[in-house]
């Protein structure tokens, strides 16, 4: 469908914590976020895992059961709505592990910092949907080994599919960040990847962020405004 933005093609769009906000999700960095209650090496590296596997279960099934009670808003929803009518590329990286924009519709997606409802297995890498409890020492159906995890991606441990992520940005006319405060690289200097490629940038956040300055253009306000709107535009609804 041919929006208003003619010379736009391809977009990249980046969402973090803050668009699952209004949904009634926790963010990691603002008032009452999740890294205020917890420090970030007790729960979300492969140290904490070693050390003490059932106090980060503990955090990651109370995330998880949090999950029940939300449901995607209206952020989430613009988003699988540009996603099914547009016809130029399109891809949605969320740093996000809960399920609001597949539960939304969005289909061209992935998640680079794992999901709460998928497990990892230590032993053979084998990825499962999480099933009800999943505590320290479950076994993998794949190698039999007691060795599954939550399927997060720890701070020290790599993104998952960085090379898309990357390709997409080097192909991108238009990228835009949604609910991130920049504060967390690679996705931090994504908006530089796809300036440096000539893309037009754009962050829709409810407060600046440490990337402002490499946007050319920042809008400040609550997604589950800013994001409707700026679908429409685009759409040229
Ligand atoms: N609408 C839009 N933006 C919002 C809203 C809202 N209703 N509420 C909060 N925000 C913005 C905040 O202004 C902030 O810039 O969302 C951002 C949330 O920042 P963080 O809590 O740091 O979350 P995020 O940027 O997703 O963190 C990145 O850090 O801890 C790691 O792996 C974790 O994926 C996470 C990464």
């Amino acid at each position: 469908m041919e929006g208003v933005m003619h010379d736009i093609r391809n977009i990249v769009i980046l969402t973090g914590a803050g668009i699952s906000a209004e949904s009634g999700l926790a963010t990691f960095r603002g008032p009452d976020g999740l890294w205020e209650g917890h420090r970030v090496e007790d729960i979300c590296t492969p140290q904490a895992l070693a050390r003490d596997a059932r106090l980060v279960h503990d955090f990651y099934d109370a995330r998880r059961a949090a999950l029940a009670g939300v449901e995607p808003n209206p952020a989430h929803q613009a988003l699988a709505a540009l996603d099914a009518a547009w016809d130029g590329a399109l891809l949605i990286v969320t740093q996000n592990v809960d399920d609001l924009h597949e539960r939304a519709g969005a289909k061209r997606m992935l998640h680079m910092h794992g999901a709460l409802l998928s497990a990892l297995c230590a032993g053979c890498n084998k990825a499962v949907p999480w099933q009800g409890a999943m505590p320290p020492g479950s076994v993998c159906d794949g190698c039999g080994r007691p060795k599954l995890r939550p399927d997060i991606v720890f701070f020290g441990e790599m993104p998952y599919e960085m090379d898309r992520i990357e390709a997409a940005l080097m192909r991108c006319d238009l990228f835009v960040s949604i609910g991130t405060s920049g504060a967390v690289y690679p996705a931090a200097g994504f908006v530089q990847t796809a300036r440096h490629h000539g893309a037009r940038t754009l962050e829709l956040n409810l407060d600046p962020s440490a990337g402002s300055v490499y946007f050319h253009e920042t809008r400040l306000g609550p997604a589950s405004e800013l994001v409707p709107a700026w679908v429409a535009d685009v759409l040229g609804d």
